[in-house]
């Protein structure tokens, strides 16, 4: 069967929008949480057209980023041979990571991704499957709690301020949004913070740091929009 991704009929608007000129993730939360790769190979999961992977050998990292979208991984190999840094990506499915050789990785990351994956148990057992013992994975998800299935914010009209509203926090699995960002599928996976936890720790991906960035926008200065962990698998 053919891989493909949601992302394939979106990927130039994606790539116009995200990181067009290649710049590379510019997070300090995700720099923060990955820490020094120096000579560090590294897994860029669901890299789509590669900010990741690019940030990460700009740290000096080694990284094979991977992806089920042909489209984005086209700009991002075209952004590879604008600008070299050593990065190869390949196509394939975070779900199985077939691709990727057991034990060989020191690190990997996911991106902004997991939400758009279906099935979370075998992707993360997959991450936990390429990596070395002691090895690292650094995930950023849009926050669970406060990007439910129903979300929105009111207006505090007594203080003037933001108030975030989530809902159907409950319901797991595929949510259409029709106000999803427009560059992004409509379909994307919910799953309870509880559910994110289990599963990592069920995968062999005990969470060690957590974080919360306090982001710009008045709504997110009262509730995260996004959540990020570091999980470190055991020595031996
Ligand atoms: C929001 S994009 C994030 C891409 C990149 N990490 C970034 O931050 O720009 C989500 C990515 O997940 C990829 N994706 C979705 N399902 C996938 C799967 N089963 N296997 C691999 N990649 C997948 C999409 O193709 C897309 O590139």
């Amino acid at each position: 069967m053919i891989l493909k991704s949601p992302y394939d009929e979106l990927a130039d608007a994606y790539h116009a929008t995200i990181d067009p000129d290649g710049a590379g993730l510019g997070d300090p939360t995700f720099d923060e949480l990955v820490g020094d790769p120096r000579g560090k190979r590294v897994a860029a999961v669901a890299c789509g057209q590669g900010r990741d992977a690019r940030r990460l050998a700009d740290l000096g990292a080694e990284v094979v980023g991977i992806d089920a979208s042909e489209s984005l991984l086209a700009h991002a190999r075209e952004l590879e041979q604008r600008r070299s840094r050593g990065i190869e990506y390949v196509h394939g499915d975070a779900q199985d990571l077939r691709p990727l050789a057991d034990r060989s990785f020191d690190g990997a990351v996911c991106y902004m991704a997991l939400m758009d994956i279906p099935a979370l148990e075998p992707t993360l057992r997959s991450i936990a499957r390429i990596l070395e013992p002691g090895g690292w994975f650094v995930a950023a998800i849009t926050h669970p709690c406060y990007k439910s299935p129903a979300h929105g914010e009111l207006v505090d009209h007594v203080e003037g301020t933001y108030r975030r509203i989530a809902g159907r926090y409950f319901e797991e699995g595929p949510h259409d949004s029709a106000t999803r960002w427009e560059i992004l599928p409509r379909v994307s996976y919910h799953r309870t913070l509880s559910t994110y936890v289990n599963t990592l720790v069920g995968a062999g991906l005990p969470i060690v740091r957590m974080a919360e960035p306090i982001g710009d926008k008045p709504v997110w200065k009262e509730a995260a929009g996004l959540l990020y962990v570091r999980c470190e698998t055991a020595k031996s």
